[in-house]
């Protein structure tokens, strides 16, 4: 969640959805529901990072980690009765994400009493996917076993890389054999694990790279996230690498690394099926796919953002401000806007084009049923198009002519090169 807030209009009275949140999806269907819960705290600051977390537990009155999930429950209900009055039909969350910051931050009896929040406000999917993030220093073995007892079914640990001086610049506090213990003892309680990975830090080398890659595939977790760091503006590494006491990550080492990152996952039984995602086969993140694939969800939390039809909320980013608004009765939103039929045709194309199933070209003339619609024909002025992407070697060419645009390996390097090619 970067720090810079959209600009938008704040909502009316105490936080009335406008009309078009009703929306249904664009093929008249009721979009599926989820729900992102974001936890601000964190034990230290990564110097990469610029997510909306704080390392002081106590900012004060609702907005202290002691207060957290009786503020949340605030903010949930508020939503529940914003929905209802706006004649939004409650529908129970298919799948729950718990992010930060650092959500472990809290004890797991919290966590749990989140999820409840969710049941009681607005229903929760028998088989729903209820995943919390965790940093693997902040937990143990007696709380991930009391998270799945409560409902939990999968953690995400923050692992970024198994070489000390790689998360020495990283600037994180865990220890590499931290890693196998905490996903052993997720394991045992019955929960379905993930890791992520950052490759390009400053000073990380190829053969680096290579070992944190075979550091995971030797854990051996269901899932696995790999992100280019990004090193964003206003964050400690940033001034460091401006300043020349970091060097800039090189473009061909971050290619080769991904590179090096599908050969290696693919080797262990990984799929790629998003472009820095990868799982054993059912073992898809489906929180992902709610955002991928234009479905509701409310974020909960400080500057959580949520998407409800055709309307695009995000809540006050400061703890004690978000506390504020919901202690006065408010729902704390502090802008929306309504996305035009355009940005959403745009939208629906950037991330569907990210996935491994790809869009059907035939959707590309407008606005269609989402990224699996696979009738009709390429649109006529995309032929050319589609033919020097392929002879690019960024679309593959087998799927292309059954009439899908889907990345190759080097396309996945390039995705935003062909969403313009594709868009123009
Ligand atoms: C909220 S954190 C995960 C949980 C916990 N806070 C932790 O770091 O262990 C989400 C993930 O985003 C990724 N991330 C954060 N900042 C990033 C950046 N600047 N570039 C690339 N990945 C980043 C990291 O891989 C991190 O694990
Ligand atoms: S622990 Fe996670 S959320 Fe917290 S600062 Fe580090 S990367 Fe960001």
């Amino acid at each position: 969640m970067s720090p810079a807030q959209p600009v938008g209009s704040p909502l009316p009275g105490m936080g009335e959805l406008p009309q078009q949140a009703v929306a249904p999806a664009p093929n008249g269907s009721e979009r599926p529901f989820s729900v992102y819960l974001h936890v601000p705290y964190c034990r230290v600051r990564c110097g990469y990072c610029d997510f909306n977390t704080y390392t002081n537990l106590t900012m004060g009155q609702g907005a202290s980690a002691k207060d957290f999930v009786g503020t949340l429950a605030g903010e949930l209900r508020a939503a529940r009765s914003a929905m209802d009055s706006a004649g939004l039909p409650v529908r129970p969350a298919q799948t729950v994400f718990v992010g930060g910051g650092t959500p472990t931050m809290l004890p797991a009896s919290d966590l749990v009493t989140m999820l409840d929040l969710v049941r009681e406000c607005f229903g929760l999917a028998p088989d729903a996917e209820v995943t919390t993030e965790a940093n693997p220093d902040s937990v143990d073995e007696a709380g991930l076993a009391a998270l799945a007892e409560g409902g939990f079914t999968r953690v995400s640990f923050g692992m970024q890389s198994a070489v000390p001086h790689v998360l020495k610049v990283l600037e994180r506090t865990h220890e590499p054999a931290r890693v196998p213990r905490v996903v052993d003892w997720a394991r045992r309680a019955g929960l379905s694990t993930s890791l992520d990975l950052i490759y390009g830090a400053p000073g990380e080398s190829l053969e680096d790279w290579q070992r944190s890659l075979d550091a995971v595939t030797q854990i051996g977790p269901d899932h696995v996230s790999v992100y280019a760091l990004v090193i964003e503006e206003g964050t400690r590494m940033w001034s460091q690498v401006r300043r020349g006491e970091l060097p800039m990550p090189e473009d061909d080492d971050e290619a080769t690394k991904y590179e090096m990152a599908d050969a290696s996952l693919r080797q262990a039984g990984y799929e790629w099926y998003e472009i820095s995602n990868w799982a054993r086969p059912g073992a898809e993140c489906r929180h992902n796919q709610a955002y991928w694939l234009d479905w509701d969800w409310w974020g909960g939390g400080p500057g959580a953002h949520s998407h409800l039809g055709d309307v695009r909320l995000w809540n006050t980013k400061h703890p004690v401000a978000w506390a504020g608004q919901i202690s006065t009765g408010h729902l704390p939103v502090a802008g929306h806007e309504v996305i035009d039929a355009g940005s959403r045709e745009l939208e629906r194309i950037m991330l569907s084009i990210r996935l491994r199933e790809g869009i059907a070209l035939a959707s590309l003339s407008g606005p269609s049923d989402g990224p699996l619609d696979d009738v009709g024909a390429t649109p006529s002025h995309l032929v050319p198009v589609v033919a020097g992407l392929v002879a690019d070697g960024l679309l593959d060419d087998g799927a292309a002519s059954k009439g899908r645009a889907v990345l190759t390996l080097r396309g996945r390097l390039m995705a935003d090169t062909v969403t313009r090619a594709l868009t123009q």
